[in-house]
């Protein structure tokens, strides 16, 4: 099988954090969410347990009282984000983008909190085991959603009350809420790669002393 590296690399160099272009007005048929969610769970897991779970939110009264469990959770690093928001820096951008989701948070149409089976205080190691077998499907769901036009952005400022949020949604004990993803259609799909870091600056070879170029 040949892919085409222009459209599998434009895929995963321009799927990005979408707060703003959000499109708020336009439905999304759970045929779509389904057919993300089933090349989600194509993603690896450990010990191949497969105890991803996905909770679709699109009840208004839920999606109102999770964005308020976000915006309460959320408190300090969101008003220290407004005060970033001013400085006119990259981060800044950022801070501004995070706040207008937490402020318009419910009105997204459909809202997806993933889900793994077990708890990270009864997990050997160090969550890397738990949390690395529901977060590659997270990205793979992003990375779907992206293709088919859609936009997402993964949070997690709602985890600091995620009991509050398995209580409203009836979400059993031996579950872990792993993020609460907004979805939607974006406005336009023209985004572009984000400025990183030169890979050779990160990266070392054999030895931590030694930087691979
Ligand atoms: C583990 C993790 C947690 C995040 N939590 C939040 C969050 O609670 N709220 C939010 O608006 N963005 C959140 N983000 C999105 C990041 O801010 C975003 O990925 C980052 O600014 C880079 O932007 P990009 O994904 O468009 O490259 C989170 C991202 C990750 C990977």
């Amino acid at each position: 099988m040949e892919f085409d590296l222009t459209q599998t690399d434009a895929l995963l160099s321009t799927t990005r954090a979408v707060r703003k272009r959000l499109d708020f007005d336009r439905e999304v048929p759970d045929d779509v969410l389904l057919e993300c969610l089933r090349l989600a769970v194509q993603a690896p897991t450990g010990s191949n347990r497969q105890g991803w779970r996905w909770m679709v939110i699109r009840d208004a009264a839920k999606k109102e009282a999770l964005a308020e469990i976000y915006r309460q959770a959320g408190g300090e690093y969101l008003s220290n984000a407004a005060k970033e928001a001013e400085s006119g820096t990259q981060t800044a951008r950022v801070m501004d983008s995070a706040n207008f989701l937490a402020q318009n948070m419910a009105k997204v149409p459909v809202m997806v909190i993933p889900l793994i089976v077990g708890r990270p205080e009864e997990s050997p190691g160090n969550g890397a085991g738990l949390f690395g077998s529901i977060i590659p499907a997270m990205w793979s769901f992003q990375l779907a959603l992206r293709s088919r036009g859609l936009g997402s952005c993964l949070t997690t400022l709602h985890l600091q009350k995620e009991a509050e949020a398995a209580e409203l949604l009836g979400i059993p004990p031996h579950l872990t809420q792993v993020g609460l993803l907004p979805v939607a259609y974006t406005k336009g799909t023209d985004f572009k790669p984000a400025k990183r870091p030169p890979v050779e600056e990160i990266t070392y070879l054999d030895t931590y002393k030694n930087p691979i170029r």
